[in-house]
């Protein structure tokens, strides 16, 4: 079906980076910008707004981020009527708004991690202002909490959901708690609603977020509104659909979500529980609040209980006073937990945050602790991926495979990504596919009835 579009018509680009939390943003300020009579673009010189959503966790996040939007300035000269919008975490960021100021004075929006909303009252302001002056909004200037807001999702047959914001544990490498703010939890009515609302609009996966997932609800001090209870009562929801979760923290896992995940009917067996170091002593370090003995006692629970689980993590190397032992700790977690993958990452020195005054490691010794690891993370998933061979199991078909014609891929309830032969029209449906074959990361199979 075509659809004819107004030559006239408006349109945007988003550009986003980071994490799941800001490509479930970059949706919401794309229902905004629809409900304002835009309409999206991949093409940038087609564009008449082009919005940056960044993420800080990281100085390469950042540098790109930088990078990109001083790569737009030239376009508003073909268009001078061309707006500019930066969003996300690097907004956030103590004195970043006189960085725009000064070396960006082209960008003409400023928005915070939590004043998304105000996107339309700032964007019209611009419109109707001719000498076009910066409009920066105070990242401080945030509500606690809005609902309702109209979401353009852009993830096919997955929708994102968020179940809470903000982070309150200030591991001491990271900014995300200064970015976005302490842990605010959405009421379970609300969340409740909106995924009834989407199990009927007939999304077939859908991952609730959260920067600590399983501390929701401890704000709200009501006695009632438990990660647990959530996620018991979400289950009940009726339909064939799939429930995933993230970030989980190692310390607030408990025994109850790994019974309801057991139990459950639509919980996937899938896990993402970032430990970052396997030493005892650069997780004190971290302030991660628990030992390489406990996270090995949570992961012994999940592989006892649901013994399917796919596992995977994040893992930092280079933190400061990381020594070679202490990086063998990790390397040792690897081998013991056998993750399905790992995120591995550089530490980062972040501005503000309490290991970036303590001596850092030099650059090529966190070089070769990160080839090291990621070798070593590799052959644990290549030697995990051949144990699926010859097995069948359900796979939620997602997308079809641009390079390869007539071919679909989908996950597994356990999280492994799965290519083989079938039509476009089975995106978002289960199929039930035997594994025939594994390279890395990837799994091969074929549609069995
Ligand atoms: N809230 C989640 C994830 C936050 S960011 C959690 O606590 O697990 C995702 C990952 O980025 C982290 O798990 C960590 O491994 C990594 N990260 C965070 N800050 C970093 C920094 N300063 N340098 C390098 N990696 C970092
Ligand atoms: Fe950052 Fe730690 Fe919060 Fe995760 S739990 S967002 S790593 S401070
Ligand atoms: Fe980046 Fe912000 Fe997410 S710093 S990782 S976009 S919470």
């Amino acid at each position: 079906m075509y659809i004819i579009r107004d030559a006239m018509e408006k349109k945007y680009k988003i550009i986003t980076y980071g994490c799941q939390m800001n490509i479930h943003e970059s949706e919401k300020a794309a229902g905004i910008l629809e409900d304002m009579g835009y309409r999206e673009t991949q093409d940038e010189k087609q564009a008449d707004l082009i919005l940056f959503n960044t993420c800080c966790i990281r100085d390469n996040a950042e540098q790109k981020a930088f990078g990109n939007i001083g790569a737009v300035k030239h376009l508003k000269k073909i268009n001078p009527n061309l707006v500019i919008v930066v969003m996300g975490c690097m907004t956030q960021q103590k004195g970043e708004t006189t960085i725009f100021k000064e070396k960006y004075p082209y960008v003409d929006i400023v928005l915070g991690t939590n004043n998304l909303n105000m996107l339309d009252t700032a964007l019209t302001k611009v419109l109707a202002n001719p000498k076009r002056k910066q409009y920066l909004i105070d990242p401080n200037d945030r509500p606690e909490i809005i609902e309702d807001e109209r979401v353009y999702r852009t993830s096919g047959t997955n929708a994102w959901l968020n179940i809470m914001y903000g982070c309150n544990n200030f591991c001491t490498y990271c900014i995300v708690p200064y970015v976005r703010g302490r842990e605010r939890s959405r009421s379970m009515e609300a969340i409740i609603a909106e995924f009834k609302s989407l199990v009927k609009q007939g999304y077939k996966e859908i991952t609730l977020l959260g920067q600590n997932v399983n501390s929701y609800g401890n704000d709200l001090k009501d006695g009632k509104s438990t990660f647990a209870a959530l996620l018991s009562e979400l289950d009940k929801v009726e339909g064939k659909y799939r429930i995933r979760f993230m970030t989980s923290h190692p310390k607030d896992l408990s025994d109850e979500v790994i019974d309801i995940i057991a139990n459950g009917t639509h919980l996937c067996h899938y896990i993402h529980l970032p430990i970052q170091s396997g030493s005892n002593k650069v997780l004190q370090k971290m302030n991660r609040h628990y030992t390489r003995e406990y996270y090995l006692d949570r992961i012994a629970a999940i592989k006892a209980k649901i013994p399917d689980c796919g596992i995977t993590t994040d893992l930092m190397v280079g933190f400061p006073y990381e020594e070679e032992e202490d990086f063998m700790d990790t390397v040792d977690i690897v081998r013991k937990v056998g993750y399905s993958s790992a995120f591995t990452f550089i530490y980062s020195m972040r501005q503000g945050t309490p290991a970036a005054t303590w001596p850092q490691i030099p650059e090529e010794v966190s070089k070769d602790r990160i080839m090291r690891l990621i070798k070593e993370q590799n052959a644990m998933t290549k030697k995990l991926s051949k144990e699926y061979e010859g097995n069948t199991y359900e796979v939620l078909v997602e997308d079809t495979v641009e390079k390869k014609p007539g071919y679909v891929c989908g996950r597994t309830d356990f999280g492994r990504l799965v290519t083989f032969e079938g039509e476009p029209s089975l995106v978002g449906q289960f199929v039930n596919v035997k594994i025939n074959r594994s390279q890395s990361a990837s799994l091969f199979g074929e549609i069995v009835k």
